[in-house]
């Protein structure tokens, strides 16, 4: 049973962010660069597909490791398994990560067979509800976590991203390094 003494009382000028939903907001600012170095592909793929292949799959790649299996699995397996899966917040949250696996599969396989404009439209549905999924993460979910977990709690999911942190070490520095290679525009065609 949780003292009410030891909530964490959520973010002040005193108490920033606790160090893993940190964590958490650094991978939403990767996901969002990667966001927004996309748009004019994800724009002009249905028009000039073959120049934007190359880079496209990277993308679908990305999102289905990165954001999918590294960041939302830290959220559902983790953070999300402290509350009541039935809170409105958490499966609203879910919805969105159901809705975008169902994008991106739906817009792999469509690139296999040469459909441009569904994985255009995909990618577009997808891009539009993951910025806004991330937006209501800070603006909603994580001061609704804030104020129900304890010290020891936070602590405890620390621990646990450290070590999802470890599994995926190899993945985590492949996809930054091709984030960070999307600055220069000559990558987008590689
Ligand atoms: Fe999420
Ligand atoms: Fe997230």
């Amino acid at each position: 049973m949780t003292k009410s003494s030891d909530t964490f009382k959520g973010p002040t000028t005193a108490s920033p962010l606790p160090v893993p939903l940190q964590a958490l907001q650094a991978e939403h600012q990767l996901i969002l660069r990667v966001l927004h170095y996309l748009d004019a592909p994800i724009e002009d793929f249905a028009t000039n597909a073959q120049h934007h292949v190359p880079i496209i799959r990277a993308y679908l790649d990305f999102s289905q490791h990165y954001t999918d299996r590294f960041h939302h699995a830290k959220e559902e397996e983790v953070l999300f398994s402290y509350f009541d899966s039935r809170e409105s917040i958490i499966t609203a949250m879910q919805a969105d990560h159901v809705l975008g696996r169902k994008w991106i599969h739906t817009a792999t396989e469509a690139l296999i067979v040469g459909d441009h404009q569904t994985v255009a439209m995909c990618l577009r549905s997808y891009r539009n509800m993951l910025t806004q999924h991330i937006q209501t993460e800070h603006a909603q979910l994580f001061p609704w976590i804030f104020h129900r977990l304890t010290h020891a709690q936070i602590e405890e999911i620390g621990m646990r991203f450290a070590a999802i942190d470890t599994h995926f070490q190899n993945e985590k520095k492949h996809f930054e390094d091709w984030a960070n290679r999307l600055a220069n525009p000559d990558a987008l065609t590689r």
